[in-house]
């Protein structure tokens, strides 16, 4: 199974702010949808809880909610309490991608632990105020497998730039 992240990410790391993503790029949330649909995603209980009620669980994907609380409960979505956990879950069901979707704690936690093979990443240009932020992605340890670019307009504040990062 390979393990994947996808996030989008400003040039100062930043990926939240106030429990939100700070900005609203319709073509990235669509890029979004295409490419976990039919699989399992997994998310802290931080980022779950940001999704509006009425789009939560994510539909046509198993979620798979992160979180220390034993008694939490995310109606429709698989609870679980360790990282492992999801990963296990998913590759229990025949997962062939299972996709790590936030939020910072989440993503920081795949990184320091080596867990991923893949990375989605929505490089949004600009220099954006936040309290969230993404890793650090070391130099040398990626390699591109895909670059698209979308300019700015007027659904798109920032033009963004999406990339596949593959594990060397
Ligand atoms: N730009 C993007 O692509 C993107 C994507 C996703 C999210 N975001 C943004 O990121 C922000 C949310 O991120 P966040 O860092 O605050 O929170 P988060 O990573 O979504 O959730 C953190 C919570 O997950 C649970 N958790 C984390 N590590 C765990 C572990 N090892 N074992 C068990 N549970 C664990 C804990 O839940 P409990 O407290 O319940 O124990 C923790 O409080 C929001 O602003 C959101 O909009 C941005």
């Amino acid at each position: 199974m390979i393990v994947s992240a996808i996030a989008a990410v400003a040039e100062n790391g930043v990926i939240g702010r106030d429990g939100d993503l700070p900005w609203h790029l319709p073509d990235d949330l669509r890029f979004f949808q295409q490419t976990t649909r039919g699989h399992h995603v997994i998310t802290g209980r931080k980022n779950y809880e940001s999704i509006p009620l009425k789009y939560r669980p994510l539909k046509d994907r198993v979620n798979i909610v992160v979180t220390r609380s034993r008694g939490y409960e995310a109606p429709g979505a698989v609870v679980v309490h360790t990282l492992e956990d999801a990963l296990a879950h998913a590759r229990l069901h025949g997962e062939t991608e299972a996709f790590i979707i936030g939020g910072g704690q989440v993503y920081r936690e795949a990184f320091d632990r080596k867990l991923l093979d893949r990375i989605y990443l929505t490089r949004v240009h600009a220099q954006v105020e936040g309290d969230t932020s993404f890793p650090v992605i070391e130099g040398g340890a990626w390699s591109e497998i895909l670059r698209e670019e979308h300019p700015a307009d007027e659904r798109h504040a920032h033009a963004f730039s999406i990339v596949i990062l593959e594990r060397i």
